[in-house]
Order: C-alpha cells, then structure tokens, then sequence
C-alpha cells in the first residue's frame, strides 16, 4: 500500500471538511485508491480549532513552519486562502521538497505560472482542483479525461452565490436586495458580497480554466467583467415573457488567435442547458474537438463537495503516477496571441430604456440605433399606467460592441430618457 503524509494548514470550513472526511474515510479511500492517506498535523492561528475537530494536541500547531519543515510530510494542503502569507507559504513548501493542494483561486488567478514553475523547478507538484467548481473535477477532466481535445470554448456558472442571487430574482420575484438579504441569511453570501456579486470570484476561476485551456495566464484586468447588482426584477420577468433566463456566465472563446473572456449576466433562452442550472449550483459547458458538448454540474462551494476535491488531489499524489504530468502545460506555448477588448466583442443584446410615453419616441431611439449600426430584431414597449416613463424593450441583431456603447452614450443623454439603458447579452442564439 502506498502512503501520503499530510499537512494541512487553515482549518476553516474547507480544511475541517478534509480533516473530516480524512478520519471518516480512511479505510475507504485506501481500499479504492491504494493509497493510505495520514493526517500527521493541522494548524491554524486559532488554537481551539484543532480541539474542536477532535485532534490531539500533538497534531496540532498555531505555527505553519512546523507543516512546512516537517521532514516526515510529504504534501502541504493550503487552505488559508488570499495572497499572504497563503503564496510564501506555498513556495516555501515547494522549495523544501512537499507537493501543494490549494483551493486558492484568488492566488492562483495572478501567480498560477510562477508558482507552478517554482513547482517543477523542485520537482515537486502543484495541486488545484477545489479552485474551481468545488466538488466539479473539471480540472482533472481537463487534465486527463480531455487531454486528447482541443476546447475552444466554454460556459460556466462558476460563482454559486451570484447564481443563487438571479435564481431567486425569478423563481421568488425577489428584488437583487431581497434575495441578497436572503442569501445573507442563509450563510450563502458573505457579509461583504463584492467579490461574487460582481464576478470578480467567477474572474479568478475563469482566469485558472483559462490558463489550462489555452496555456495563456489571461491578466485579471483583461477579462471583460461586469457584476449583476443592476439586474432588476422587471428585466427578469421581461426575459421570461420572452422565453429567456438571466445567468451569471463565465465565457471563454477562441477564435482563431483571439479569445474573449468575459463574466456578465447573460441571457439564455430556456432550453439552454444551463439555464436549469440554479441555485448555488455550478455547472461548466464546453465544447472538445472530439468529444463534442460536454457538461458537468454539481455544487461549486461548501465544505464536503470541496473536501471531496482536495482529497482527490491529495490521492492523485500519493498514488505518484501523475508526478510532472500536471505541471506541463507551464511550458506549454500560448494557443491564443491576443486578448479581445470589449470594445471588439460581437454579442446580441437585451436593451431596456425607461423612455416617455409619446409617439415618435420609438422612432427617435431606433433612429440613433441604426446610425450606429444597430440592427433590432424584437421591440415591445411595456405599458405602465399614469407613469411618466415607461420601459421600452428591444433585442438586437449581432452588434459590435463599440458601436453599441456609441449609441447608447448618445440616447442615455437624451431628455426623453430616464437613467442609463440596462443592457444584457445574450448567448445561445
Ligand atoms: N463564493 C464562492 C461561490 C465560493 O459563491 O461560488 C466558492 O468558490
């Protein structure tokens, strides 16, 4: 039987769920693997967590050297999370010789290249399933199941709380405060929210599955992100009527030398396959040269699902037939020369324009629309009783971003106006 001693360092939700599972299922994963997980020491700078799980406090330590220079350890286990000390930490581990899991998305989205190359430098493994899609392998698909095809692109719903937020908009007629607040309540979103509410979370992870599918570290600020707090419960009950869902998607497209990355709401229509994708739910939908459409769907975040990631990860080292094999693509040349602006980006879109009740008004919006190109394939105005403005709702043909923002800077200063257009895209049309 082969043997992996491990360290973990953080026992927060994700490193209690590994200490857990660890305990519970030892023999199991042992008799599946082949591989003798032991759990030789945890830390954590909050001396009751050890306690709390259970552990002896000969395995437990408030210092992380203790983890990280343990000659017997074979594999440090990261899950403090965010830059520092998470990053020094992780080096340092390479550098004495430990093979590293990490759940660090937000790390891995700026530094993923130069830890991996620290990584084969010390001949040694970096590990990062439970970044992206919690208990989702898609990393390891990628990796292995995949590894014959060419993905060129992908949508996901990888942020569970933004997903939660826009599935409960439409399904409860929430407003985006109520079923914030709600979310809140349910311990789903965090006190402060930002990084979910406005795709900075989905940006870290797309940014890693980026790296994998292109061999390209696409720079955070190149990825064209927009949040979802101005979606409002009268734009998701307008794509309802319409046959439409709002999603919060994560995209990623190569053509030829391009790729677009990019996180937004987006609308799909209702038989997409990921538009029954709801709740905290995550699911990814990509496309292989040979497999053709694939898509993978499970929980994105909490602890057992992502337990369940970094264990994997964790048995893939100690099993030693995966050894060098994920740090290839480090070497790997780029598939992709140039990132899109947003500028550059074709979409067709969801405008909404609170306008006043008047005739020609219509006539005045669409005209400014076609001189920039515009086509409209769908207008309807909503009627609102005694309001001053009412909502005028178009859908347009494929437009050139550019040429959109253009337009929309031109019709947002009009009179007959009220407040900026809310635009979506849209996709799978
Ligand atoms: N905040 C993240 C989400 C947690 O809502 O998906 C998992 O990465």
């Amino acid at each position: 039987m082969k043997k992996i001693n491990v360290g973990v360092i953080g026992l927060g939700t994700i490193g209690s769920g590994v200490v857990k599972a660890l305990r519970d299922k030892r023999a199991l994963i042992a008799q599946r693997s082949g591989v003798d997980v032991h759990l030789v020491m945890v830390s954590d700078v909050r001396r009751a967590q050890g306690a709390k799980l259970g552990l002896p406090a000969t395995m437990f330590t408030a210092n992380p050297q203790e983890i990280i220079r343990n000659e017997k350890i074979d594999c440090v286990v990261e899950l403090i999370g965010g830059h520092h000390p998470a990053k020094e930490l992780i080096l340092q581990a390479l550098r004495n010789g430990k093979h590293v899991v990490t759940a660090n998305k937000a790390l891995l989205a700026g530094d993923i290249a130069e830890i991996l190359s620290v990584a084969v430098k010390s001949g040694r493994q970096l590990k990062f399933e439970a970044s992206v899609g919690g208990g989702i392998p898609i990393i390891k698909a990628l990796q292995e199941g995949l590894v014959a095809n060419r993905v060129d692109s992908l949508f996901g719903i990888i942020n569970g709380t933004s997903n939660y937020l826009l599935s409960k908009m439409s399904q409860a007629s929430l407003s985006f405060a109520e079923a914030l607040s709600l979310a809140k309540k349910k311990g789903y979103a965090e006190r402060r929210p930002r990084f979910d509410v406005e795709g900075i979370d989905a940006a870290h992870k797309l940014v890693i599955l980026c790296y994998l599918l292109f061999s390209k570290l696409v720079p955070l600020e190149a990825v064209i992100r927009e949040g979802i707090a101005d979606i409002s419960e009268m734009d998701v009950r307008y794509a309802e009527e319409m046959g439409l869902v709002i999603k919060p998607l994560a995209i990623a497209k190569k053509d030829h030398d391009h790729l677009e990355v990019r996180v937004h709401a987006t609308m799909l229509p209702k038989a997409h396959p990921l538009a029954v994708v709801n709740g905290v739910f995550n699911a990814i939908l990509l496309k292989g040269d040979m497999v053709g459409d694939m898509l993978f769907y499970g929980r994105g975040a909490g602890q057992s699902p992502t337990a369940s990631a970094v264990i994997s990860d964790i048995v893939d080292l100690g099993r030693g037939d995966s050894l060098e094999e994920g740090n290839r693509h480090v070497k790997a040349e780029a598939r992709v020369k140039k990132i899109r602006r947003a500028d550059e980006i074709q979409s067709r879109y969801y405008l909404r324009f609170m306008a006043i009740d008047k005739p020609g008004i219509l006539a005045r919006i669409s005209g400014i629309l076609g001189k920039n190109h515009i086509g409209i394939a769908q207008v309807s105005q909503k009627e609102r009783k005694r309001a001053k403005f009412v909502p005028v709702v178009m859908i347009t043909h494929h437009v050139l971003e550019k040429n959109l923002k253009r337009a929309l800077e031109h019709i947002d200063r009009l009179a007959i106006v009220k407040g900026k257009t809310i635009k979506i895209r849209m996709e799978g049309f």
